[in-house]
């Protein structure tokens, strides 16, 4: 009866499972019973114990706060013009030049998602997105009344992965609209091959599609590489989007501002801006303070991140340090905060593993199911965030390394 009157008031998009998975349910249960938990999973640098960005938001938050101009309120659509002035800086040094008109500030990435496919498809049209993945993609287009199409993404030598570009041609159809790359990926860390970037423009050229690219991870590159945005040369391809924020970019997710830069060709990149914007004005989502204070973080964001870097650096080399030929090793990876675990076991489920894993050692990490990795025959992967301090990370590895030896 109340499943019926459930089902006749809720819109189908919201006809989500919210059932906690056996794993959650673990933990739940682990935690109520007062039983440590060696979280592997945290991927919020605000409790990861990385300071410098909290401490220089808290400043630059205290400086806009004494500003006079603070004071009034000027709606802009598009977002504060110092804080796109700031964000056009960070693209030049990504290798895109970038106008700051051509910027729309939201309140996160995820925001910005939504802005894209309500200006870019009408339900029931189709976006296609990486498989593995982060679930929340599949969801932000659900919550548009959009189908997400999954377009695979195979390990190739080194830390690349590579688009399967025949199965993602024939996942196109009429309804697709747009095509998103994560660069750098997560949780592979892969940036997008240049070639597959050529495949990715011919083939939204060809079929009327808009590329997305994602770039929150942009500077979590190891050794400090130079990243280049997908944005450069974007004149020449299809039109283009590029989500960015303050959340992965400064480690920084509690100011809750993110942009969407704008590429393409010229007519069809203001088109876009002017819809956008009109998008933007119906919500007026990003507080202005905020704007302010993003404009005064992002130029320091080399110092404000040294912390975040070197913790990514560190945690990157313990897990390098996992021989290939032990029961645990961790697949090479460029960038990004997240690290995938090979564990050699005959265990096929990787979530009944993690869990197993929680019960017995009461150290948690993500099944690779969650993000849609499929595992070798005698193998399960797992995934583990790049943020907790080093020597937890160590401690958890040990646990898993011990545990995974009983495995085999
Ligand atoms: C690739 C990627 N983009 C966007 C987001 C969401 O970012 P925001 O916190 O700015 O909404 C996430 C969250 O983990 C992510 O992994």
């Amino acid at each position: 009866m109340v499943a019926a009157t459930v089902a006749g008031v809720f819109a189908r998009r919201a006809s989500w499972d919210l059932r906690a998975s056996p794993l959650a349910a673990a933990l739940a249960a682990r935690r109520s019973r007062g039983q440590p938990v060696l979280d592997l999973t945290e991927s919020n640098p605000t409790r990861a114990g990385i300071r410098e960005p909290g401490e220089a938001l808290a400043r630059a938050l205290a400086e806009v706060a004494a500003d006079p101009a603070s004071l009034r309120y000027e709606p802009e659509p598009r977002g504060d013009r110092r804080a796109r002035e700031a964000i056009a800086a960070v693209h030049a040094a990504h290798g895109a030049a970038l106008d700051p008109a051509h910027v729309i500030l939201t309140a996160g990435t995820s925001e910005g998602y939504a802005h894209l496919f309500r200006l870019l498809a009408d339900p029931g049209d189709r976006v296609h997105l990486p498989s593995p993945g982060y679930g929340l993609f599949e969801h932000l287009a659900g919550l548009e009344g959009l189908e997400a199409a999954a377009y695979p993404l195979s390990a190739g030598r080194g830390a690349r992965w590579r688009v399967d570009l025949d199965a993602l041609a024939a996942s196109l159809g009429p309804r697709s609209r747009a095509l998103l790359a994560i660069h750098p990926h997560n949780p592979t860390g892969s940036t997008l091959d240049p070639d597959d970037l050529a495949s990715f423009r011919a083939l939204a050229r060809e079929r009327g599609l808009a590329l997305l690219s994602d770039e929150v991870f942009a500077e979590s590159v190891a050794c400090g590489a130079p990243f280049r945005s997908l944005l450069a040369g974007a004149a020449d391809g299809p039109l283009h989007f590029v989500l960015s924020g303050a959340s992965k970019l400064l480690g920084l997710p509690q100011l809750k501002v993110a942009w969407i830069a704008v590429g393409g060709p010229p007519s069809a990149r203001d088109d876009a801006l002017a819809r956008l914007e009109f998008v933007a004005d119906a919500f007026l989502s990003v507080s202005p303070l905020l704007a302010r204070t993003l404009a005064r973080l992002l130029p320091q964001r080399e110092s404000l991140t040294r912390m975040l870097r070197a913790r990514l650096a560190e945690n990157r080399a313990r897990l390098a340090a996992l021989a290939a030929t032990g029961p645990v090793h961790a697949l090479p990876s460029e960038a990004g905060w997240a690290a995938i675990l090979r564990v050699r076991t005959r265990e096929g489920d990787d979530e009944a593993l993690a869990r197993r894993l929680l019960e017995q050692t009461g150290v948690l990490v993500q099944p690779g199911s969650l993000f849609e990795l499929a595992a070798e025959p005698g193998t399960a992967q797992l995934v583990v965030s790049l943020l907790p301090e080093p020597e937890r990370l160590a401690r958890g590895l040990a646990a898993l390394a011990a545990f995974a030896a009983t495995l085999e």
